[in-house]
């Protein structure tokens, strides 16, 4: 009988090769996640064309999901435990996979031949700094802090969801970084999810692979032009207080 002699080399190869798939998977199931949930709170905006009431009665309505099983805002918990263990693990997988990647290349290639695919992991990257640097900005202006960057409005406005909207996006530069956040969002999103559809196996020939770009493209689009919508059109003019 042939004893298979296998070279420490090669099994330490496998099992990098496993786990890194398994980081991938992570990265893949975090992202799906995060899809779902932009996906919706999108949707959750746009009743800002609706006007003040309706827009005041979604905010509040997100804080009574599932009562009386759930108490009061326990929906809106288990929604934030979710996300914030998505992103951990999105964002632990990411670090650890570059580390990967940077590892196997010792040397900077002289030439560089792909230079479509590093565009595209440079982008990944510093596009994800920038989400995160904007969720953080964005939780402390209308969440944590609320932030009313109308100090020459009443006081009182900061407490209302819809009003609290308005006064932000009709100062310029706040649009402004929600404009670049959005874009970035959307070029995060178009490669995340092609790269997604691989790692979950599904461009494995030319009609999946054309499919998966179609679908990355037509998510990427919706989720940052939806979201964009409402800056845009309170900083138009279109959607004010009084809508
Ligand atoms: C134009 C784009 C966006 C607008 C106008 C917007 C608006 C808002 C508002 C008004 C709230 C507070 C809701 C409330 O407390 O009733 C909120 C919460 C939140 N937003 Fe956004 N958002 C935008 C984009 C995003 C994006 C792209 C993300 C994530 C990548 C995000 C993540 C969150 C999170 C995590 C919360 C906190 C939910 C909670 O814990 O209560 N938002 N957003």
């Amino acid at each position: 009988m042939a004893t298979q002699i296998q070279s420490p080399t090669l099994v330490k190869g496998a099992r990098g090769s496993q786990s890194t798939i398994a980081l991938k998977l992570l990265m893949a199931t975090s992202g799906i996640i995060f899809i779902l949930f932009v996906l919706a709170h999108m949707y959750g905006n746009l009743k800002a064309f609706a006007g003040h009431d309706a827009y005041d009665t979604y905010a509040a309505h997100l804080r009574t999901i599932g009562e009386p099983m759930l108490p009061h805002e326990g929906f809106l918990w288990v929604m934030r435990a979710v996300l914030l263990l998505s992103l951990v693990v999105h964002v632990a997988c990411a670090v650890v996979l570059w580390r990967r990647a940077r590892a196997a290349r010792p040397v900077r290639y002289q030439v560089k031949k792909h230079v479509g695919a590093t565009f595209a992991s440079r982008l990944m990257r510093w596009g994800g700094v920038t989400i995160l640097l904007f969720v953080i900005w964005h939780l402390l202006e209308f969440t944590i802090v609320k932030i009313n960057v109308r100090p020459d409005q009443l006081p009182t406005d900061r407490h209302d969801p819809f009003l609290l909207l308005v006064d932000s996006f009709n100062v310029w530069w706040i649009t402004l970084i929600y404009v670049v956040a959005m874009a970035m969002l959307g070029a995060h999103l178009h490669h995340g999810i092609w790269s997604a559809c691989q790692t979950l196996g599904w461009t494995l020939n030319t009609r999946s692979r054309r499919l998966a770009r179609q679908i990355a493209f037509v998510l990427a689009l919706i989720i940052s032009v939806g979201f964009v919508a409402v800056p845009i059109f309170i900083a138009a003019g279109v959607i004010t207080k009084t809508s």
